[in-house]
């Protein structure tokens, strides 16, 4: 296994590409992307044509498999459609492992560099279900299949749950961010006491309002950035990997060209309180 990179500072999300994902995720890796996220959930990801793109850059060598940081995710049956990465009558354990190996076939690799329970069996707290889930995972991180592990979709109470059962916590989390949340400020904090990183999504998406504020909008024009920019720069203020789904080449520049904005803390400040 190669040395642990370091978390990228954006990750190009693959969800909803279908038959243009291949060269979405090609031309994401020209663009600068080195942290791609998918799922195998064939219901809302193209996981092989992820795979597509990858092989792409690769032969054309704009980046080599140990630049990258892969990450994927194991999806309950009831997320699912009929095309099931999994023998729905076998034990939640294996399913954990025919969906890794299934994905490492998709993704033409040896080990993802993250592996992510897609979300808890029920909304209302984390369960036997997500245990035995968990330690599978724990067991194919083990197996050097995966570097580290997350989690998706939490509450607090999943995440304070899942530590008074477990002794290994998550590497990442993985949300929608809403704005009207506290940009999901509980448990950003959760994250930010245990050294767990924080993968926020949906962060244009889910956030109109936030975008159409006077302030945030006056921000971005002294910054000569677009509002998405300062968003995508606020997130990584506060600690979050951001994820950007773009299928736009334009948007794709533009989101990157926000890792090198700073913003000050007074700023970062203010937007946080916009709809917290
Ligand atoms: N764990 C989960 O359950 C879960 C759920 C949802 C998503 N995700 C992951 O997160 C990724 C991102 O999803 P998302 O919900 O954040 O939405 P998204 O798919 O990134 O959608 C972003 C939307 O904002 C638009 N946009 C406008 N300006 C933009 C700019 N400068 N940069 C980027 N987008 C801009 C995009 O349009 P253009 O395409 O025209 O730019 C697009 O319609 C997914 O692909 C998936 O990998 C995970």
């Amino acid at each position: 296994m190669p040395a642990i990179l370091p978390s990228p500072a954006f990750l190009y999300g693959t969800a909803w590409k279908e038959d243009r994902t291949a060269n979405l995720t090609e031309l994401a890796l020209r663009t600068g992307f080195r942290g791609i996220d998918t799922a195998n959930q064939r219901r809302h990801y193209f996981e092989a044509g992820v795979g597509e793109g990858l092989a792409a850059a690769y032969r054309a060598g704009v980046v080599a498999r140990s630049d990258l940081f892969l990450q994927t995710k194991y999806t309950y049956q009831r997320g699912q459609d009929h095309r099931l990465p999994y023998d729905p009558a076998a034990s939640l354990a294996t399913q954990v492992a025919e969906s890794l190996a299934s994905s490492l076939e998709h993704l033409g690799t040896d080990y993802v560099d993250s592996f992510v329970l897609h979300g808890p069996a029920s909304g209302y707290g984390w369960n036997e279900s997500d245990s035995e889930v968990w330690e599978a995972m724990c067991k194919e991180r083990d197996a050097g299949r995966t570097r580290l592990l997350g989690v998706s979709n939490v509450s607090l109470g999943h995440l304070q749950q899942m530590e008074a059962s477990h002794a290994e916590m998550p590497r990442f989390v993985q949300n929608r961010c809403f704005a009207r949340a506290g940009w999901d400020r509980e448990v950003r904090a959760f994250c930010r006491e245990r050294n767990i990183i924080y993968q926020g999504f949906s962060l244009l998406t889910a956030n109109k309002e936030a975008l159409q504020h006077s302030s945030l909008i006056d921000l971005a024009r002294e910054l000569d950035a677009t509002p998405a920019q300062v968003v995508f720069a606020f997130a990584r203020a506060l600690g979050m990997l951001p994820l950007t789904g773009t299928s736009s080449a334009a948007h794709m520049r533009e989101d990157l060209a926000s890792v090198a904005m700073e913003l000050p803390r007074d700023l970062v400040n203010a937007i946080e309180a916009i709809a917290g």
